[in-house]
């Protein structure tokens, strides 16, 4: 069994399907979480699909990151690989369908944990985190306070006196 994780610090991925907008918000929310907790982890995030692959967040995730205090403004979207399965600890999709694309492609000697976002709220078990790229822009502050709630948990999750 390949495990490209030994011995080294925790690392998350963030999954959705563009990778513009629920997985680099995921992903600054993280970010500065870890940050301010002083936790060293990995952090990433990708998309299922290739059309914005090299594109930097949605103009408007960028400007509900940075109103909350977080730069997203250099992430690149780039697409989930099956090397990203050994490469991660756990890789958090956003919704069911992104957690269905990301198994079809799942190697049979994966080690990450694959689960979704929401998961790790209680009371939120199985919902998908709401897709604000069709929407108004005030989506992206509800999406902004799903992936921070999310953030929270994880640090709770990986912090060493949890
Ligand atoms: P995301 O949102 O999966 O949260 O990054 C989307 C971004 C782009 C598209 C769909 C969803 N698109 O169809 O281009």
């Amino acid at each position: 069994m390949r495990n490209d994780r030994q011995n080294t610090k925790p690392a998350i991925l963030f999954l959705c399907l563009g990778n513009i907008c629920r997985s680099p918000l995921a992903e600054g929310a993280a970010r500065a979480a870890f940050a301010r907790a002083g936790i060293d982890v990995t952090l990433d995030s990708a998309g299922t699909g290739d059309w914005h692959v090299g594109h930097p967040p949605d103009r408007r995730a960028q400007a509900e990151a940075r109103r909350r205090g977080v730069d997203i403004s250099g992430l690149r979207a780039r697409q989930l690989s099956p090397g990203d399965f050994c490469r991660f600890d756990l890789i958090l999709a956003a919704d069911e369908s992104n957690l269905r694309d990301a198994r079809a492609i799942r190697p049979a000697d994966a080690t990450a944990e694959l689960g979704l976002m929401l998961d790790l709220l209680p009371g939120r078990r199985g919902q998908g985190v709401t897709d604000p790229y069709y929407g108004k822009d005030d989506g992206f502050a509800s999406t902004w306070d799903d992936v921070d709630a999310i953030a929270s948990a994880l640090v709770a999750r990986f912090s060493p006196s949890g």
